[in-house]
C-alpha cells in the first residue's frame, strides 16, 4: 500500500475535487483505492460524492468506533473514510487521537494499493501531520502570487521541520501549459536554491466550467463529464501517478512503526536550536516568488 496526500499552502485551490477524482481514475485503473478525508473539522469530501456518511472519524475519536465501522463504500475500488464538518475537536486533534487513527489504519490499509488523504489547507498541526503520513506530497497551486509563496511556505515547513523530501506539484487552474510550466519552473527553482530540493510537475489541470457543475451536482467530474478538459487531465495524473506509485520502494516495516520512525526524526529536528536554523543563509526568504510571472 502506498499513501499520498494532496495538500496545499493556500485555501480553495481544488484539493478535494483533485482528491475527489483521481481517487477515481486509479480506482477505474484497476487500484482498490482508500480516500480519507483529513479536512478535519471542513470536510466536505461525502457533500462533493452526494454521500450522506452516517458516521464519521468523530465518531472513531470519540466513541471508539473503528475505521471499519465508518467505512463507505463509494464505487468499484474505492471506499471512503468520511468526517465531520464543524467539530473541534477533530479540527484539534490530540496526540491520543493521532496515534489511534493511525493504529487503526495500519491494519485498514492492508486491504488497498492506494490510501489517498484530502487534507486541509496551510501549516496547521492536523494537516502537517497528515502529510507527514504520505509516501508521497501532491502540493496544489494555482497560478497566483500568493498561492505560490503559501506553496513555498508548505514546502519548507514539511521539508525542514518533518524531513519530507518527496513532493510533486499539481497546477490547478492553469489557463494553459506554459502557465503551468513557468509556476512549476519558479517553485522549482527557490526550492532548489533555498532547501536542495527537486521539486516535480505531477501535472496541471485548466479551469474547467465541468468542475462547478459537477459540484453542483454533487458528483465527480469524470462521472459527470468525463470528456471534460478538467477530467482528461486527471486521468493523464492518474496514469502516471500509477506507474509511479508500483516504482516506490514497498513498506519494509508496518505504517505504524514507519509513522513513528519519522516522529523522531521530527523531533530530533525541531531540537536543533532555532539561531542555528535562521543564521543558515538557506533559510532566507526568496523574494522571486512575488515577482511578476
Ligand atoms: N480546475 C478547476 N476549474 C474550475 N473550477 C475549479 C477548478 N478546481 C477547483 N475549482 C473550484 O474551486 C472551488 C474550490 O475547490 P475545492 O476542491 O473545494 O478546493 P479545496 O479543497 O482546495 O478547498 C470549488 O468550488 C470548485 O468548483
Ligand atoms: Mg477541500
Amino acid at each position: 500500500m502506498k499513501s499520498i496526500s494532496i495538500t496545499s499552502g493556500k485555501g480553495g485551490v481544488g484539493k478535494t475535487n483533485i482528491s475527489i477524482n483521481l481517487a477515481l481514475a486509479l480506482a477505474k485503473r484497476g487500484l482498490r483505492v482508500l480516500l480519507l478525508d483529513a479536512d478535519m473539522g471542513l470536510a466536505n469530501v461525502d457533500v462533493l460524492l452526494g454521500i450522506h456518511a452516517e458516521r464519521t472519524l468523530y465518531d472513531v475519536v470519540t466513541n471508539d468506533l473503528s475505521l471499519r465501522d465508518i467505512l463507505v463504500h463509494v464505487s468499484d475500488h474505492l471506499d471512503l473514510l468520511p468526517a465531520h464538518s464543524g467539530v473541534l475537536r477533530l479540527e484539534r486533534l490530540s496526540d491520543t487521537d493521532r496515534t489511534r487513527l493511525v493504529d487503526e489504519l495500519d491494519g485498514l490499509c492492508e486491504g488497498y494499493d492506494a490510501l489517498l488523504i484530502d487534507t486541509g489547507a496551510g501549516i496547521g498541526e492536523n494537516v502537517l501531520f497528515f502529510n507527514d503520513l504520505a509516501d508521497r506530497v501532491l502540493l496544489v497551486t494555482v497560478p497566483e502570487p500568493t498561492a505560490l509563496t503559501d506553496t513555498y511556505a508548505m514546502i519548507k515547513i514539511l521539508n525542514r521541520s518533518y524531513g519530507v523530501d518527496s513532493m510533486s506539484l499539481i497546477v490547478n487552474q492553469a489557463a494553459t501549459a506554459a502557465v503551468a510550466a513557468n509556476v512549476h519552473e519558479k517553485l522549482e527553482e527557490v526550492s532548489d536554491r533555498f532547501l536542495g530540493l527537486s521539486l516535480a510537475l505531477a501535472g496541471s489541470l485548466p479551469s474547467d466550467p465541468a468542475v462547478c457543475s459537477a459540484v453542483q451536482a454533487r458528483t465527480a467530474v469524470l462521472e459527470h463529464d468525463g470528456e471534460s478538459p478538467f477530467a482528461r487531465g486527471i486521468r493523464a495524473m492518474a496514469a502516471r501517478l500509477a506507474s509511479e506509485l508500483e516504482g516506490l520502494p514497498r513498506r519494509q516495516q508496518s505504517f505504524w512503526r514507519d509513522w513513528i520512525e519519522r516522529q523522531l526524526r521530527t523531533r530530533a529536528l525541531s531540537n536543533q536550536p532555532r539561531s542555528q536554523l535562521h543564521s543558515h543563509p538557506e533559510c532566507e526568504e526568496p523574494s522571486t516568488l512575488q515577482n511578476k510571472h
